[in-house]
């Protein structure tokens, strides 16, 4: 005769490890099933001698319904942690949405799109040209041959390719050879404006940069004089700064203009009395410029006497960090977010 007491304790030891409605299934099977434990035990007391089969009976009928509220409780029990599992898992509608972080465009980005904004208004055309530069380009076209004292003044950083065992190519370090490229291509009258990034090998520290974006500026036409250039100049500096903002021209020089001026703009902070942000000059520079030297218009095989012309090159990041009051140009190029997200 089976122990009921035994049978009982392994049905709730077993009962306890259940940990799923498909366990708890097999477990109710083999206890209360038509095969099950307990039910064999029902089917087998018509065997048991008369005194045996009554007592065994009443406790085999009372295991059942313990068994079958042990299985009920079981159940509710595996329901509850299925809830509690959902709910925690689940999306709290009442909880405020995540925001969409919104990109927005680089300072230098919105700088150089301003630059070209007032340059085409005044009927500049823009053009783009290689980063990776021709020793011709950058340097010999623009009037700069090998051991000139104004190569020293652009430190290069120089590719390993060589032509005539000679290195050719260049990062280039202006945007100046797009002054020789567009007119090997072009008849004047000419209005350039071209942008992009210059390369130059030097330390870094608050006022420079190894990469730095440049804008170059070229006009080639009839009658052209250092008028135009002043005018168009102080045009787009005064469009970039404000029309009360004093331009000032100094003597510079460039192999590729004469003559050759530097501009600057007057400190937005002491206007021009001289303060600590502009290192007592009252004004920043923010570029080169002058007008085409003769022999750069005569290798271009226009007519020297008929045309002249000025061109210029700025720096974009000087004029970012003056219109922002930004003190170390490295800001630029630092992923800082907390630095960026302020534009
Ligand atoms: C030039 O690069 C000439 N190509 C400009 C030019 C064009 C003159 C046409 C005449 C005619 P410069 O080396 O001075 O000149 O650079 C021009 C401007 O670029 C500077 O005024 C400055 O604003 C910026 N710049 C140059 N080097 C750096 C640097 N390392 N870091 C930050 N800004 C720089």
């Amino acid at each position: 005769m089976v122990d009921l007491d035994e049978l009982w304790k392994n049905a709730r030891s077993e009962l306890a490890a259940v940990a799923d409605p498909e366990a708890l299934d097999v477990w109710r099977l083999s206890y209360l099933g038509r095969h099950g434990a307990l039910t064999q035990v029902l089917r087998g007391l018509g065997d048991l001698p008369q005194e045996e089969r009554r007592s065994v009976g009443a406790r085999a009928n009372e295991l059942r319904s313990e068994l079958e509220k042990a299985l009920e409780e079981r159940q509710a029990a595996l329901e509850r942690d299925r809830v509690a599992t959902m709910e925690a898992g689940s999306i709290d509608v009442t909880l405020p949405g995540r925001p969409h972080l919104v990109g927005r465009l680089h300072p230098i980005t919105r700088t150089l799109r301003d630059v070209l904004g007032a340059l085409n208004s005044m009927g500049f055309q823009t053009v783009e040209g290689p980063e990776v530069e021709w020793e011709h380009y950058n340097f010999d076209a623009l009037r700069i041959p090998e051991h000139h004292p104004a190569r020293d003044m652009q430190d290069t950083f120089w590719l390993d390719s060589r032509k005539d065992g000679k290195r050719s190519m260049l990062l280039r370090t202006q945007t100046s050879p797009m002054q020789i490229r567009f007119m090997e291509t072009h008849q004047p009258p000419i209005r350039l404006a071209s942008p992009g990034h210059v390369y130059r090998y030097e330390a870094t520290d608050a006022t420079h940069e190894w990469m730095i974006t440049q804008v170059e500026l070229l006009a080639i036409d009839e009658g052209l004089s250092m008028r135009h250039m002043k005018g168009a100049l102080t045009e787009l500096c005064q469009a970039l700064f404000g029309r009360d903002r004093r331009v000032r021209f100094r003597c510079d020089y460039f192999p590729f203009v004469e003559p050759g001026a530097e501009v600057a703009i007057e400190c937005g902070l002491c206007r021009g009395a001289g303060c600590r942000s502009c290192g007592n000059e009252g004004y920043l520079e923010v570029g080169g410029a002058g007008m085409v030297h003769r022999e750069i218009i005569e290798n271009a095989k226009y007519d020297a006497d008929r045309y002249t012309g000025f061109a210029a090159g700025f720096g974009v990041e000087r004029i970012a960090m003056l219109r922002h009051d930004i003190d170390d140009i490295r800001y630029f190029y630092g992923n800082d977010l907390r630095f960026l997200r302020q534009f």
